[in-house]
């Protein structure tokens, strides 16, 4: 018996030295220390021994039965540690990776101008209102002294929407909704988005407008060329030349159109400013008096300036940017770059 059970105990840990793998292991436990196993079928023989031979037997046994245990124990660590090991680097982090590039996103071109200009005018004490997109005949013409029949509505090709209603086509018409509503002195720029049917190059059917107009007992044409001149100073540069030349628009009188000299050549001539070394950038003129009377102000009374400035045309300028047509593409190539 005692020769058997050293046998069993030789075939269990040779087994064991070459069983490859957790589940084979268990295996192998199962076939000699479980309850049906090699090792107690030896034990239920011990019944045949003689009395005084039970303990010897019983002692070697039980040892054998605690190496083999042992062993699978240490086998089953050893395991469990290399699995452990194989999971913690499985998980690891490569903190020496290059990381991945996030692309970031870009403000428009426009934007950036038009916050310029917003910051501009606020810094001159400006409050900022805003107007529908959508527009009766009477705030986009009618009350900008442009009677139905008056030639000056071909000035701008108009989106009309009916008889009644229109694509606004200037920011015009943010003067009246402002005025009708409060009384002088007003301080105001009116920013947005306006329509027109052109385009090419130089226009799109949709672009943005700054308006601005101020209103006060003694307003005078000094006060605009003041004004503006500042404005112009800084947005572009401190020392760009400023010129007001005369002009037509109906809701003004007199009228002017405001000249830059060219900031591309300096003044010298070139494509942009067509060879003139200037550069038409705004257009502006004291409030009419059939305005005034439009919103009930006395026009003997108050006076005031108005203004009309195009986003892209000072984006263009200040980017060197030679097609209005790329603002509105929206492509990532072009917008990366401001
Ligand atoms: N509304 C005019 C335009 O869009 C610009 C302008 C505004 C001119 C205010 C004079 C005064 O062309």
């Amino acid at each position: 018996m005692r020769e058997n059970l050293l046998k069993l105990k030789e075939s269990a840990l040779q087994e064991l030295s070459c069983a490859a793998g957790k589940e084979k292991i268990l295996d192998i436990k199962t076939r000699y220390l479980g309850r049906k196993g090699e090792l107690s079928s030896v034990i239920k023989e011990m019944g045949k021994l003689l009395p005084e031979d039970r303990p010897v037997i019983g002692d070697i046994a039980n040892s054998i039965k605690a190496e083999i245990e042992q062993k699978i124990n240490s086998l089953l660590n050893k395991i469990h540690e290399e699995e452990q090991f194989a999971r913690i680097a499985a998980e690891s982090v490569d903190v020496t990776l290059p990381g991945r590039h996030l692309p970031s996103g870009h403000i428009h071109p426009v934007t950036l101008v038009m916050d310029e200009v917003k910051e501009i005018f606020i810094g001159m004490g400006f409050d900022i209102a805003e107007g529908p997109e959508i527009e009766t005949d009477y705030y986009n013409f009618e009350a900008l002294n442009m009677p139905k029949d008056h030639p000056a509505r071909d000035m701008q090709d108009t989106f009309y929407i009916g008889n009644n209603f229109l694509l606004r086509t200037h920011t015009s018409p943010v003067q009246i909704r402002v005025m009708e509503k409060n009384k002088p002195p007003l301080r105001v720029i009116a920013p947005g988005t306006v329509y027109r049917r052109d385009s090419d190059i130089t226009h799109t059917p949709m672009f943005h407008q700054v308006e601005g107009f101020m209103v006060d007992e003694e307003i005078t044409f000094g006060d605009l060329k003041g004004i503006l001149t500042l404005f112009l100073h800084k947005i572009f540069f401190e020392d760009t030349r400023v010129r007001f030349r005369p002009s037509f628009f109906p809701f003004t009188e007199p009228s002017a159109e405001v000249d830059i000299q060219c900031v591309i050549c300096g003044g010298r001539g070139c494509r942009v400013c067509k060879m003139s070394g200037w550069l038409e950038i705004l257009g502006a003129g004291m409030i009419h008096p059939n305005v005034f009377k439009a919103v009930n102000y006395d026009p003997e009374k108050v006076s005031g300036f108005a203004f009309g400035l195009g986003m892209e045309r000072i984006a263009m300028l200040k980017f060197g940017i030679d097609d209005i047509r790329l603002f509105f593409e929206n492509d990532v190539r072009f917008l990366r770059q401001f």
